[in-house]
């Protein structure tokens, strides 16, 4: 078992994970860091009041300092700004990465040989944000939001067919917006194709759900963004990382060449275990796909740019 997993941000996202890494007892501490005073610290003494009645002994707590996360084995950052009715994911460029960097030079301080997850949108930029701030190897920084599309496409896929989640295989490839790449040709139910399940117009309304998932959250929140899948998918990531499960996910990655691309994040199945990515792996793209994730990549590489010119 890890020994200490920090949560930076005690928003809607951060509260969650911090809850299910407890609850899953993935590591003996989680700590939980927000520079709002005292939120932190009941959300986590709360948390820790649950422990009795779940039957977890992983311990909760709060701080609004670094020194608690000291020595961390991984961190999950989701601190930063979400987007509300009317806002892409970009309109929270230049606010979060002031916040992802200070943070990352706050991680690499108190835990250098630690694991990041990093949550905060636009996903594939801040997670560069942070590889620059913590000066940590890409194999250490990693970022979240293939799993969670990939997990928007499963449940839709499963509305659709009428058929249980669990029985689905599928994989979002690309940067985390409207770009993104489900790949309908490695889409599954219980390894039957679904190019064989679903008519194609009914296909591509729901490759279109999957791309517009988080709006559609956004859109009936009003005041914030999704949590729930969102908090599920980095702890999944998380568990793969200190369980060293060394499973497959589509996660962002810094390429340096993969699938054509390089000097960028971007989502692309990766082999996560001990100490974070342990391979990219490269799998076929129809011509389609691949002029798909060039798009996308294209997309992330503008909105790099953008920051760089502040
Ligand atoms: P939220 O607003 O509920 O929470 C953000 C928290 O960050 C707040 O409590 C705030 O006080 C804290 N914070 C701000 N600056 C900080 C700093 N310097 N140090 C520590 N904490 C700081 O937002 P929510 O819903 O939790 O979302 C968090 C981020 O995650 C947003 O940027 C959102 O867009 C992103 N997100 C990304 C997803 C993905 O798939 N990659 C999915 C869902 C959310
Ligand atoms: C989502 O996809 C806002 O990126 C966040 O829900």
């Amino acid at each position: 078992m890890a020994k200490k997993i920090t949560v930076i941000g005690a928003g809607h996202v951060g509260e969650v994970c911090a809850q299910r890494l407890a609850e899953q007892e993935l590591c003996e501490e989680v700590v939980l860091i927000d520079i709002v005073e005292g939120i932190p610290q009941g959300k986590g003494l709360d948390q820790w009041q649950s422990a009795p009645v779940e039957g977890f002994d992983t311990r909760v707590s709060g701080s609004n300092g670094y020194g608690p996360a000291e020595g961390s084995d991984l961190f999950i950052v989701t601190a930063g700004i979400a987007r509300k009715p009317g806002m892409s994911r970009d309109d929270l460029l230049r606010t979060n990465a002031g916040i992802v960097r200070s943070v990352g030079r706050e991680i690499a301080r108190v835990a250098p040989e630690a694991v990041v997850i990093v949550v905060s949108n636009p996903l594939d930029v801040m997670a560069g944000v942070m590889k620059e701030a913590t000066g940590f190897p890409r194999e250490r920084v990693v970022g979240m939001a293939g799993v969670l599309d990939t997990a928007r496409f499963r449940a839709f896929i499963a509305m659709e067919l009428d058929v249980s989640v669990q029985d689905i295989q599928a994989l979002v490839l690309g940067g985390h917006g409207d770009t993104m790449v489900p790949l309908a040709s490695y889409a599954s139910v219980s390894g039957i194709p679904l190019t064989q399940l679903m008519e194609p117009d009914r296909l591509q309304a729901v490759v279109q759900r999957t791309r517009d998932g988080g709006a559609e959250i956004v859109a009936h929140l009003k005041t914030g963004s999704a949590y729930y899948a969102p908090s599920a998918a980095a702890v999944q990531m998380a568990a793969a990382i200190v369980r060293n499960q060394r499973r497959i996910l589509p996660a962002a990655a810094y390429l340096e060449g993969e699938y054509g691309q390089e000097g960028i994040y971007l989502g692309v199945p990766c082999k996560l275990g001990a100490g974070g990515i342990l391979e990219i792996v490269q799998v076929d793209l129809t011509e389609g796909e691949q002029a798909a994730l060039a798009k996308s990549a294209d997309h992330v590489r503008a909105t790099k740019a953008a920051l760089a010119e502040d």
